[in-house]
């Protein structure tokens, strides 16, 4: 079953003010709908995404870089835009219709939707109301407002696809959200958990609480990788995926790239999952001669997996020869077209021991590595 997400950013942003709307001005290092959109991008159950745009915003669909994004033309409030969403979608499957102005959706609000929706119809993220609540007029307080029962509305909020666009299709009138629009069809809405870090930018001091909520989250790891292979007989050695002439070879069960080797295990090690021999034994035949790129893309699949990115890499071969120099350039576009990451966050750089120890005297080459991974 396709499980779509809805993002709806069609609003002018009046409240917020500024420049541009609220859904295209910066939130720390992106825009507030980009984080938006990333937050269902890396969500792994989700498997398609769908905008929608003001009319005048069509041209910004070409700034964001998902694959199979579907664009839809808002309308004059938000249940037109909604409405105009849903019908560039599928007839079955479910839907999270969220607001792009909610760029800080935890993935477990996500998840506890998602799981409402395997034996329910609507679900929707709500967040108890935990304040005492005043009734008041004219600037004093008339009474108190009893707050059992309620709930502030967060979104996404989640339904049987058939279901709520036959619900948009007969509803009439603006509606707050498509809670609101479901219930009117007669469909009972379950409320899942909500977060209080699921903002809806609506002020200009909101987007300080959200770049704060983003910057908390934000989890960086980095972690350390050391190899050594000993030179044997041959005639090139394989360093960092490239293939350099020399009146040795470097002896290994694999390819024995000293430089692939190290870098796997420090993405292995920045994720605390083992190294490179506990993923790959020597022990096993399969392995023998094998590509050390497939060991790399293993290592950059799980962290990636693990919903991180890889932004860093730095890399030191410990030899006297070869000269690692001219070749530096070479092995960086390899390192960085195996992790499918920008060149300019690879770096690989060599040292000699000054002759002295093993790799001083020739008998092999070391290797050590820094890989960074961030999650947000
Ligand atoms: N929205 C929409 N189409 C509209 C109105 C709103 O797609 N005609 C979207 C907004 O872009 C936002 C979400 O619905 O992501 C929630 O609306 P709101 O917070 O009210 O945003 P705006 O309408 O943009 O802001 P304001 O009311 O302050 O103008
Ligand atoms: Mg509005």
């Amino acid at each position: 079953m396709t499980i779509t997400a809805l993002i709806v950013a069609a609003g002018r942003g009046t409240r917020a003010g500024g420049a541009l709307p609220k859904q295209w001005q910066p939130l720390g290092d992106a825009r507030v709908i980009d984080h938006t959109i990333a937050a269902f991008g890396r969500h792994p159950k989700i498997d398609q995404i769908a905008v929608v745009l003001h009319p005048d915003d069509l041209d910004l669909a070409q700034t964001f870089d998902v694959a199979g994004l579907i664009v839809a033309v808002g309308g004059a409030d938000r249940a037109t835009s909604v409405r105009n969403g849903l019908a560039m979608l599928p007839e079955a499957g479910q839907v999270l219709i969220h607001d792009a102005a909610r760029p800080c959706v935890p993935a477990q609000v996500i998840d506890d939707v998602l799981a409402a929706l395997s034996d329910t119809r609507a679900a929707a993220p709500g967040l108890a109301v935990t304040d005492a609540l005043w009734r008041g007029a004219e600037g004093h307080v008339t009474g108190p407002q009893d707050r059992s029962g309620l709930f502030a509305a967060q979104t996404p909020q989640g339904f049987d696809l058939a279901v709520i666009k036959q619900a948009h299709a007969t509803y009439q009138g603006p509606a707050a959200d498509d809670v609101e629009v479901a219930r009117a069809f007669g469909i009972p809405v379950r409320i899942t958990a909500g977060h209080p870090d699921n903002i809806k930018i609506t002020t200009a001091t909101d987007f300080a609480r959200a770049a704060r909520i983003l910057e908390n989250r934000m989890d960086i790891r980095t972690g350390n990788g050391f190899d050594v292979h000993a030179f044997g007989p041959g005639d090139h050695v394989m360093l960092c995926g490239v293939k350099i002439p020399h009146d040795h070879g470097l002896v290994g069960h694999s390819d024995a790239d000293v430089g692939l080797h190290t870098v796997t295990d420090a993405i292995y090690g920045a994720l605390a999952m083992g190294d490179i021999g506990q993923h790959f034994p020597p022990s096993d035949p399969q392995w023998k001669g094998a590509e050390s790129h497939v060991f790399l893309r293993h290592a950059v699949g799980l962290a990636r997996e693990e919903g991180f990115d890889l932004t860093h890499v730095d890399c030191t071969l410990i030899c006297e020869h070869p000269k690692v120099g001219p070749h530096a350039t070479k092995m960086r576009e390899a390192v960085a077209g195996i992790l499918e990451i920008d060149v300019s966050r690879v770096s690989v750089k060599a040292t000699t021991s000054e002759r002295l120890g093993f790799t001083g005297r020739g008998e092999g080459i070391a290797c050590m590595a820094t890989a960074t991974l961030v999650k947000s």
